[in-house]
């Protein structure tokens, strides 16, 4: 270790982290939690000496999330019920007049990048890693019209597993808008960053509804969130005592950038929405989700699920017979309903179960959060069977999970969780199961047994891919003292 080294180690030991954001903080964030630990701001401090010669000016950081239940409804205009998790993207930052982006990432798999500030753009074929961080950058300019940026030197230490369904890529967007927001010196509100940046993450392609960075930003230690839309806001959800969530990743990688899956739920459901709107005599043209309709008919969830069954088949529509049902030509349907990418993915929509899906699911989020709020002796029971509820209904309905969640989900529950399902985007990345208290251990010791330990891959993945997990606190900037 050079002298340079030793003095820096030294300098930070004599320094405690400070909290510099300059947001509205009803409970700020314990730092030394959210970056578990000074040796890795420490390490991060050093890999940026290291790469720019100059120590930074302030850190950033946005945490991941588990999604408890609610999956795939939130771009449905539906409540979602997440919390953070302790795993997040930290960034240390300078600023300078070069009118240049440089970022570099403490995993060598993520190779340097730099950029004039003149030309942020984001490249949807190739979703490498630093086109979301210029997701964050692009979307705060535009917000606060900035012009010009100022120029950042940026080193990015992420502890979130990627393509694991625990949201690393809005944690990277999320933490990317904080650190263009303090590097320009700006104040913007958390939820004005969590609309910017569920907005600007589209930019990659994919069309999310905006969970992931909602939680980002609002997550409050301690706390689960129910997240509602139009208008964005978070309600506190107090988790049972007595019971554990356990996070246990498949180690089946998803990017949802890099497929169209996922942008052709979004579509099945934009779809879905058109034809139950057109049948029930509206003007179907501006309706774009799930829940709008039921906000224009008026309607309860359970009645929804009626019309669902009143007025769609199971088998799946084809592109004809959508046309022919909106009175629209082939050419209409490709412009302004498919995205970019689902032009030439799909023939066949299935509007009946998606659609089933979406209100199901809504309605097994709000009676999730009922129960935590009543909280009755048998919460914990009742808690994990609407989890189970949600799996079942993410793998036959809406077809999100894939054979090895499936098994995991399985595993789980013998293991003794009381309720096990996908988490986040599925067609791979992680389960969540809730765990009584009393059986963690054994629940621990079956899952390895049974999960990882028989496959070498997996085995190998096992230290960062099954824990336990705890409502963690919300993205955050802070600098030494
Ligand atoms: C991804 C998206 C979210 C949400 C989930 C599924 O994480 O980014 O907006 O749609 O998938 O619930």
């Amino acid at each position: 270790m050079s002298a340079d080294g030793l003095q820096l180690r030294r300098l930070f030991n004599v320094c405690t982290v400070q909290y510099i954001s300059v947001l509205m903080e009803k409970n700020p964030p314990n730092i030394k939690v959210l970056i578990s630990a000074d040796q890795r701001l420490q390490r991060l401090k050093e890999a940026f000496h290291v790469k720019y010669e100059e120590f930074p000016l302030f850190y950033a950081c946005a945490p991941g999330r588990v999604n408890l239940i609610g999956e795939h409804i939130d771009y449905c205009g539906y409540a979602v019920l997440p919390m953070a998790i302790e795993q997040n993207i930290l960034a240390a930052v300078s600023v300078n007049n070069s009118q240049t982006i440089h970022l570099a990432n403490t995993d060598p798999r993520y190779k340097d990048f730099t950029t004039s500030i003149n030309e942020v753009t984001i490249d949807r074929e190739n979703p490498q890693w630093y086109y979301y961080f210029l997701c964050g950058v692009k979307g705060i300019q535009e917000q606060l019209s900035l012009s010009p940026l100022t120029g950042l030197r940026c080193v990015v230490d992420g502890s979130i597993p990627a393509s694991s369904g625990l949201s690393s890529s809005s944690a990277l967007v999320c933490c990317a808008g904080l650190v263009t927001m303090e590097a320009n010196q700006q104040s913007v509100s958390k939820v004005t960053l969590a609309e910017t940046c569920a907005r600007c993450e589209r930019y990659i392609g994919t069309e999310g509804g905006g969970m992931d960075q909602s939680i980002s930003f609002l997550a409050e230690e301690g706390t689960a969130k129910l997240i509602e839309f139009n208008p964005l806001r978070a309600t506190d959800v107090k988790l049972p005592d007595g019971a554990v969530f356990v996070i246990a990743n498949s180690c089946v990688e998803m990017n949802k950038a890099a497929s169209s899956h996922f942008n052709i739920r979004v579509v099945e459901c934009r779809i879905a929405t058109k034809v139950l709107g057109k049948v029930r005599g509206l003007d179907w043209t501006g309706l774009q989700k799930l829940g709008e309709l039921q906000t224009e008919l008026g309607l309860s969830l359970e009645k929804m699920l009626g019309l669902v069954e009143e007025v769609l088949h199971p088998e799946p529509y084809s592109r004809d017979e959508v046309c022919k049902i909106l009175g629209i030509t082939a050419e209409y349907f490709s412009t302004s309903i498919l995205s970019a990418n689902t032009q030439h993915e799909v023939s066949h929509f299935k509007l009946y179960q998606r659609a089933r899906h979406v209100y199901a699911e809504a309605a097994r989020v709000l009676r999730f959060k009922a129960v935590c709020d009543s909280a009755p002796a048998t919460a914990v029971p009742e808690l994990g069977q609407l989890m189970n509820q949600s799996h079942a209904s993410c793998r036959d309905l809406y077809e999100c999970s894939c054979p090895e969640l499936d098994q995991l989900v399985d595993i789980c529950l013998q293991a003794g969780a009381v309720g096990s399902r996908l988490t986040g985007a599925g067609w791979g990345g992680c389960t969540v199961s809730m765990v009584p208290v009393e059986r963690m251990d054994s629940f621990l010791r079956t899952v390895k047994e049974q999960y990882y330990k028989p496959d070498a891959r997996r085995a190998a993945l096992l230290k960062q891919s099954l824990f336990t997990t705890r409502p963690g606190g919300g993205a955050t900037i802070f600098t030494e003292e």
